[in-house]
């Protein structure tokens, strides 16, 4: 196990999983700069990291995930620097996530919201706890999603759910966003790592390479999708040039676990 020291992170290292946990329970972890500045450090730190095939993302204490940007902080900010926020928190944490080259998941242990919402749902995969509570409430505070909220939850629940979310402000439970496909997976507390854990093991057993191009692939076609089925095209010829290929086929054809 490796630890390191953050003002706002918890950072633990085994085997093959970085556990990342926002560590500012008395603010239900909320986001502020300096928490987003973290993570942007962490997920590059962790990118180049050999040992690390995959990161489990999580909140600390047993009340929230990540309870929105810090509203505090934000309360006086004029419009260029609201612009500003959303631009680094979109570029450097949120487009980060989303397009990172290991599989993510959030492991959402509480109140998802606003930010922490569009947090959880940059990651690659979501499972809740039974009593998580998500939603957009920007609305009430009279701004609007501004870390990709808009755009990606409409690719989760469909645009008439999305709005319906965006525009009442409402929270919704974990088995409702299982219902939606806001969350893959709704389990007891209990139960949260290790099904973060399992779904990662089970990809530790793929080609790490292959999974990269997926999520490479299926990004572009959701975010160009006139290119989405060359994109694809191209990255499944580049497949079989790669040593996982001739691995993962061998392995098949002599009956045996592929070493990738
Ligand atoms: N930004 C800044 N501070 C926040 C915060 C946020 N998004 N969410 C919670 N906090 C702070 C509270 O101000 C409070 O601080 P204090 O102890 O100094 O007063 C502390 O975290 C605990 O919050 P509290 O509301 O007492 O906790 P709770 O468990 O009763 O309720 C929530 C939890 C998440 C339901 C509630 O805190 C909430 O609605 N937060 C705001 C959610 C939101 O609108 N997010 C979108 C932001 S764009």
């Amino acid at each position: 196990m490796q630890e390191k020291r953050y003002t706002y992170f918890l950072l633990a290292i085994w085997k093959n999983i970085a556990y990342i946990t926002v560590n500012r329970p008395d603010k239900r972890n909320a986001l502020n700069t300096l928490v987003l500045k973290e993570l942007a450090e962490i997920l590059a730190d962790l990118k180049t990291n050999d040992q690390v095939r995959g990161v489990i993302l999580t909140g600390a204490g047993d009340k929230a995930f990540v309870a929105g940007a810090d509203i505090k902080e934000f309360q006086d900010f004029s419009s260029d620097e609201a612009w500003l926020l959303s631009k680094f928190g979109q570029e450097e944490v949120m487009d980060e996530l989303y397009t990172y080259p290991k599989p993510v998941v959030a492991a959402i242990n509480g109140f998802a919201l606003g930010g922490g919402l569009e947090l959880a749902m940059a990651c690659h995969i979501r499972v809740a706890v039974e009593n998580a509570q998500m939603g957009l409430p920007e609305v009430s505070l009279g701004i609007i999603p501004g870390y990709g909220g808009t755009q990606r939850l409409p690719q989760l629940v469909g645009r008439g759910k999305a709005l319906e979310m965006i525009m009442t402000g409402e929270m919704i439970d974990a088995r409702e966003a299982q219902q939606w496909g806001l969350v893959n997976y709704t389990v007891p507390a209990d139960e949260l790592m290790a099904t973060c854990e399992r779904l990662l093991e089970k990809m530790f057993g793929r080609s790490q390479t292959a999974i990269t191009a997926a999520i490479r692939t299926v990004n572009i076609g959701l975010m160009e999708p006139e290119k989405g089925y060359e994109e694809e095209r191209d990255a499944f010829a580049a497949a079989f040039d790669s040593p996982d290929f001739k691995e993962g086929v061998s392995a098949f054809l002599a009956k045996r676990k592929p070493n990738f």
